[in-house]
């Protein structure tokens, strides 16, 4: 079976690709996930809080020197605020390629143009095969408009485009109002592929406490649906490549992102909840899926149910979305029901 896959340039054995989180960042478990199957993996991501921190400790350790004051010192900050110094990141980046077979794709998170895009330089001479962009972003700022929100994406991906030669692949939110068209901007500003979507953490109320609770929930496979809607939408309309994230658990899952349009499919919430060796379950359920079908390859399956392709593009439009909601059976007797929805 040949699971080979294009990515943004790069060649990958198989689509499925372990996306960034603290099980990427350890050697053994990069090798594990290697062994799986993985086409490739992403490492977690250099912050640019961390790299400011670094920067300003750096600065501050200069004007010390300069000013032979031992006691100032006492006053500099320590390096313990963040797990990973940004130096340790590029050890990191440095070792992974050196050491593993499948492309190494680092990741740069930060949220605006500043000095942190200087650091894509250091990642791509450190040997990543390509560098992701998460661009995390709330617009909690009333006065920037959606186009000043956009404009600032895109300025990163353009500072980043002119200091590195490496494929770049950014990590885009579903929050705009025209996804599409700013998807086309991205690819045109030197986005070499985009990975639909970012999955923010959004903090919830303790009403015991009345504080604000953040905590991490994994991912689920019903979480799907908007990247895999946009998926469809994009499949062979935009010049760059497609990651899927976003609820892959299953290897129905990693199929119904396939037949959407995506070149590769990334996950982390599988992987953290039944280890590195799930990759290889669902490596071999596509394998077993594909040969079950009498097909040997991806070309036949992918984008084969994107909004090109089917007979029907409304099903992925409003007309849909109005046939759902008026095709919603009630059971008599009950007042919940679960949304069972014939097939229109
Ligand atoms: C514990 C944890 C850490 C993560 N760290 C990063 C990170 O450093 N950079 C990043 O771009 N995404 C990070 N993510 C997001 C994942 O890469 C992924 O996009 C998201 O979890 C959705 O995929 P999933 O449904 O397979 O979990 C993290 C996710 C989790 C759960």
């Amino acid at each position: 079976m040949d699971l080979s896959t294009n990515y943004m340039g790069l060649q990958l054995r198989s689509p499925l690709v372990a996306s960034a989180s603290p099980l990427t960042g350890e050697l053994p478990q990069l090798l594990a996930l290697q062994d799986a199957g993985a086409g490739a993996v992403v490492l977690p991501s250099l912050f640019a809080e961390q790299i400011e921190a670094e920067t300003r400790r750096h600065n501050a350790i200069s004007i010390a020197g300069a000013a032979s004051s031992p006691e100032a010192r006492s006053y500099l900050p320590e390096p313990d605020e963040y797990q990973l110094q940004a130096y340790q990141y590029l050890d990191l980046v440095r070792c992974a390629s050196s050491k593993l077979e499948i492309p190494v794709i680092a990741s740069l998170n930060g949220a605006t143009e500043a000095s942190w895009t200087d650091y894509a330089r250091q990642i791509e001479d450190a040997g990543a095969s390509a560098l992701e962009l998460n661009i995390y972003f709330i617009a909690s700022d009333l006065s920037l408009s959606g186009r000043d929100i956009e404009q600032r994406y895109l300025n990163i991906v353009h500072a980043v485009r002119q200091r590195v030669a490496i494929p770049i692949a950014v990590k885009l939110s579903p929050y705009f109002s025209a996804p599409g068209h700013f998807a086309l901007e991205l690819a045109a500003a030197g986005a070499n592929a985009l990975v639909l979507f970012n999955r923010f953490y959004q903090p919830d109320i303790d009403t015991a406490r009345l504080s604000i609770r953040n905590n991490l929930e994994l991912s689920r496979s019903s979480e799907m649906r908007l990247p895999l809607m946009w998926m469809a939408i994009l499949h062979g309309r935009i010049n760059a490549s497609l990651a899927a994230t976003t609820g892959v658990h299953t290897t129905d899952d990693v199929v119904q992102y396939l037949l959407a349009g995506a070149d590769v499919v990334m996950m982390t919430s599988a992987l953290l909840e039944h280890g590195p060796g799930h990759l290889r379950t669902l490596v071999d359920g596509l394998a077993a899926w594909l040969d079950s079908r009498d097909m040997h390859d991806l070309d036949r399956i992918r984008g084969m149910l994107s909004q090109r392709n089917i007979a029907r593009p409304e099903d992925y439009q409003r007309a849909n979305y109005i046939k759902i909601l008026q095709g919603y059976e009630t059971t008599p007797g009950r007042h919940a029901v679960p949304p069972t929805v014939r097939h229109l």
